[in-house]
């Protein structure tokens, strides 16, 4: 309904538009071909392009009727021989102030004019500018209609040069430069290894995040694993032979599915270095995000290699297939009490939203930990083994722990600390974005929820006084079942803005089903790894009259 909401404003907003813009009826006018028509002649651009008020005052000097003559003349010649530009010429086209281009296959497109247009909101479409459309289309649907194209080609300024080569690839010697293609959407933290976010307000435009979109973290390269060779190792219980699985062999096991929301224990460590420094990347608030996962139980798994609950085996160890240089791999465990209990639903994970897993998030098998912070999901899984300690990875013992706000790295003993599991009650606004301008009247306030261990979230309150006085936003998404509530609640609120209010202070905190809600302020929660940031979520925006 939504969707085919935005379609009929996608369809109509524009049409109305040319219809009210002399300047675009003449290019119509002189054009036969729809998907070949020069800039609108409004925008200020470079090289051949004209502006709206050059071609006003040319059509009162020489009269409309030459204006059409001439650009008759243009169109035809444009259409025989379109201008060409290269990759990077469009790159550097990303600003009201240099023009938004976009391209579309080899055509070129300059959309500045249309993106206060764009039924989605500008801030999606600026999200292409300066490059394709295609990786953003793509998730989408409702671009692929034909009347989108239609729309689209009244912008086309030309078309990409055939001998503009691809960017450039990675030396191969970079451990990095065999990892995947990514989602240009995504907002990089780190290029080597990858770390990137969705964009806020493609965080929260649908409940399962669209897989291309969701966070990365990755402390490694990306390995290669060949799916026909693949084997995962479970160790036995001491004086047993391990299981040796293939895909097909996890495969067989009964497929379990589930949506999962997966947070990273970093999620807004941005605000905790706001306070005082932090040693870790710089996640806003989107190093979280949410699929529906399909794979083997590992309480199956586990039990078909001869384990279960005893005294002397406490934790399920995991290994990655990432290493670095000195061959050390990625691991990590959670209790073995967790990972046997079948209520816990921990996945060896071989599908994310219906496909394969893809390679940035573990393929082929990867697991899921519902409820447990994102460090334990161990991706590229390689081995899994029971032991009586936790795993001995550098990412169990010595980072992916809080401490007191008093403990510098001078002081800090990561063995006096527990590893972090469960994540607390979480919450923050995708929409507007801090600094943004929104029009008197009205605000819609959008973010998620979440909490760790399975612990629903029951109530959101936003306010936007700064947390003087606060309204509870209407829930949505799945509910959820008592104790396992795995996934994400997303939420919004419209509320009405107080006359003559110029500034907002928007706020959100989330109430979970143990009653847990989020801290007020950072400080008190500030740590020397920045990870467990979960207070008060502040946006401020200014109103215009
Ligand atoms: N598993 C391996 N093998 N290597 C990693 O670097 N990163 C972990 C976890 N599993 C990691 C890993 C961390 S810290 C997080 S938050 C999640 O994967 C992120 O999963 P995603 O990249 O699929 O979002």
């Amino acid at each position: 309904m939504l969707l085919l909401q935005k379609a009929m404003v996608l369809g109509l907003r524009p049409v109305c538009r040319l219809r009210l813009t002399p300047s675009r009826l003449c290019i119509r006018a002189c054009c036969t071909d729809d998907s070949f028509q020069p800039q609108h002649p409004s925008l200020v651009s470079s090289g051949n392009n004209y502006s709206a008020r050059g071609w006003g005052l040319l059509g009162t000097l020489l009269g409309f009727g030459a204006v059409l003559a001439y650009h008759d003349r243009s169109c035809k010649a444009a259409q025989k021989s379109p201008r060409i530009y290269t990759r990077e010429e469009v790159s550097s086209h990303r600003t009201p102030e240099t023009g938004i281009w976009v391209t579309l296959g080899c055509e070129v497109f300059d959309v500045t004019e249309f993106v206060d247009l764009h039924p989605g909101g500008p801030s999606k479409l600026m999200l292409a500018a300066g490059g394709p459309l295609e990786p953003f289309w793509a998730l989408y649907a409702v671009h692929s209609q034909s009347h989108v194209r239609e729309i689209l080609a009244q912008y086309k300024i030309g078309e990409l040069s055939p001998e503009d080569k691809a960017p450039p690839t990675l030396e191969t010697s970079d451990p990095y430069a065999d990892d995947p293609p990514r989602h240009p959407a995504l907002q990089v933290n780190s290029q080597r290894p990858f770390n990137a976010e969705p964009p806020p307000e493609l965080l929260t435009e649908s409940y399962i995040t669209p897989t291309p979109l969701f966070f990365t973290r990755n402390h490694l390269p990306v390995p290669n694993v060949d799916p026909d060779t693949y084997r995962l190792h479970v160790a036995g219980p001491p004086g047993t032979k391990s299981l040796s699985l293939s895909l097909d062999d996890l495969c067989q096991f009964p497929k379990h599915e589930i949506t999962v929301t997966l947070q990273c224990a970093g999620n807004r460590r941005s605000e905790m270095n706001q306070v005082k420094t932090v040693k870790g990347l710089e996640w806003r608030t989107g190093a979280i995000s949410t699929a529906r996962w399909a794979g083997a139980r590992l309480c199956d798994v586990l039990a078909q290699a001869g384990h279960h609950l005893c005294e002397t085996e406490a934790h399920v160890c995991f290994e990655g297939l990432d290493s670095d240089s000195t061959g050390s791999v990625y691991g990590a465990s959670i209790p073995l009490t967790r990972a046997m209990d079948p209520e816990a639903e921990v996945l060896l994970a071989y599908e994310m939203n219906g496909e394969p897993l893809p390679r940035d998030h573990g393929f082929p098998v990867r697991v899921v930990v519902p409820g447990v912070v994102g460090a334990r999901h161990v991706k590229w899984l390689g081995k899994i083994s029971v032991e009586s300690e936790e795993s001995c990875s550098h990412w169990q013992r010595r980072d992916y722990k809080g401490f007191s706000p008093s403990v510098d790295w001078d002081t800090v003993d990561f063995d006096s600390a527990p590893s972090i599991q469960e994540l607390p009650v979480q919450s923050a606004i995708t929409e507007p974005r801090d600094g943004e301008m929104v029009e008197s009247g009205e605000v819609t306030v959008k973010g998620y929820a979440w909490s760790g261990g399975g612990r629903a979230v029951i109530r959101v309150d936003v306010s936007l006084d700064g947390g003087l006085t606060w309204q509870a936003a209407e829930l949505d998404g799945e509910e959820q079942c008592p104790r396992k509530a795995w996934a994400w609640r997303l939420w919004q609120l419209q509320v009405p803005i107080p006359p003559g209010q110029k500034e907002l202070d928007i706020v959100c905190k989330a109430v979970d089903d143990s009653y847990n809600v989020q801290p007020d302020t950072v400080a008190p929660i500030w740590n020397l790894r920045g990870v467990l940031s979960n207070a008060w979520h502040h946006v401020h925006v200014c109103v215009t009259p």
